[in-house]
């Protein structure tokens, strides 16, 4: 049995009405139980959590040290700046996997980058609800390989 963190950043509390033509309809809620599903076939067991403040997410990434084996990351805007959350990553050692349900890279210019990618397994981007699919995926490919 696998245990992963299923972390999303700021203001995705709001999936469903925020930017749909962006983000699309789903709920974080809806998001969740799609990924429970998938993990049910993996013998993946999630915990998920949502916020909107970078100490938060920093918490659950040191917490995560003493359960999980690794951590799937919507990191929202954070993505683009948080020196903090990436030092967080380092520190722990988790495999991580960066997931986003746009195309970072075909948006406005401070989207392009993420000062998370080089420290995480990889980076998942552009697929909708399916980026975290893909992403739950290959972290446990990941863990298995
Ligand atoms: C996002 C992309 C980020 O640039 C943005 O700040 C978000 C959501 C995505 O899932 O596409 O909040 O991470």
């Amino acid at each position: 049995m696998r245990n992963i963190l299923v972390l999303h950043g700021p203001n995705l509390n709001l999936l469903g009405t925020r930017e749909p033509e962006v983000y699309g309809r789903q709920t974080i809620d809806d998001i969740n139980q799609l990924l429970v599903e998938q993990a049910a076939s993996y013998q993946t067991k999630l915990r998920f959590l949502q916020s909107n403040h970078e100490g938060a997410l920093i918490d659950a990434i040191h917490e995560a040290r003493e359960w999980a084996d690794g951590i799937l990351i919507n990191p929202g805007a954070f993505t683009h700046y948080s020196y903090a959350l990436r030092d967080a990553i380092v520190g722990v050692g988790l495999p991580v996997v960066e997931v986003h349900l746009s195309n970072i890279h075909a948006r406005e210019a401070f989207r392009h980058q993420s000062v998370l990618a080089a420290v995480c397994v990889g980076q998942i981007s552009g697929f909708g609800v399916r980026s975290y699919l893909l992403g739950l995926q290959a972290l446990l490919g990941y863990l298995e390989s």
